[in-house]
């Protein structure tokens, strides 16, 4: 019986054997991976600084998901693509306009909720392409920020979709 679980995170096929039931997306990226982009806030599925995009096929295409990785367990993950926000820049290191636009708009201060907000906002990017300010506020409902006052992130998510 072939129980090995198997996706593509960013670019890299992982096959991964005897994974413990309980173990996370979040630990999973941090603690094997060291993609420490993606941050842990309160572990348990409350603020989304662990946020990461999720795909699976549907109707041939492959459609996104925003997920927190700290409530996500890797047994959840076969044949999927886990995207973090590791994957976002150019081959030369370029902001992605996601991030441009977040640091254009003055979207981040401490930072340490900034890579779940760029997710949730790629997410939108990839999905809506010019997503009306309610469809901005709902992809971001997830996203705790205790510093911007959320004003700035908005902003930044209009202009990226300008
Ligand atoms: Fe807060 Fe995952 S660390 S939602
Ligand atoms: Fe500090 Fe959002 S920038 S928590």
């Amino acid at each position: 019986m072939n129980d090995s679980i198997r996706f593509i995170l960013n670019g890299e096929d992982i096959t991964l054997t005897d994974v413990a039931p309980t173990e996370t997306l979040l630990d999973f990226l941090r603690l094997k991976r060291r993609l420490t982009g993606t941050k842990e806030g309160c572990a348990e599925g409350d603020c989304g600084a662990c946020t990461v995009l999720v795909g699976r096929l549907a109707d041939g295409k492959l459609a996104y998901e925003s997920v927190n990785a700290c409530i996500r367990f890797i047994g959840s993950l076969h044949a999927t693509h886990v995207v973090t926000v590791e994957h976002l820049a150019g081959r030369d290191g370029a902001l992605h306009p996601v991030q441009q636009a977040l640091v254009d708009c003055h979207g981040s201060q401490c930072g340490f909720c900034t890579p779940g907000f760029v997710m949730s906002l790629y997410g939108l990017w990839l999905a809506k392409e010019k997503p009306s300010r309610q469809e901005i506020e709902k992809a971001l409902q997830g996203n705790l920020c205790r510093c911007t006052g959320y004003e700035p992130i908005v902003k930044a998510a209009e202009q990226v979709s300008l």
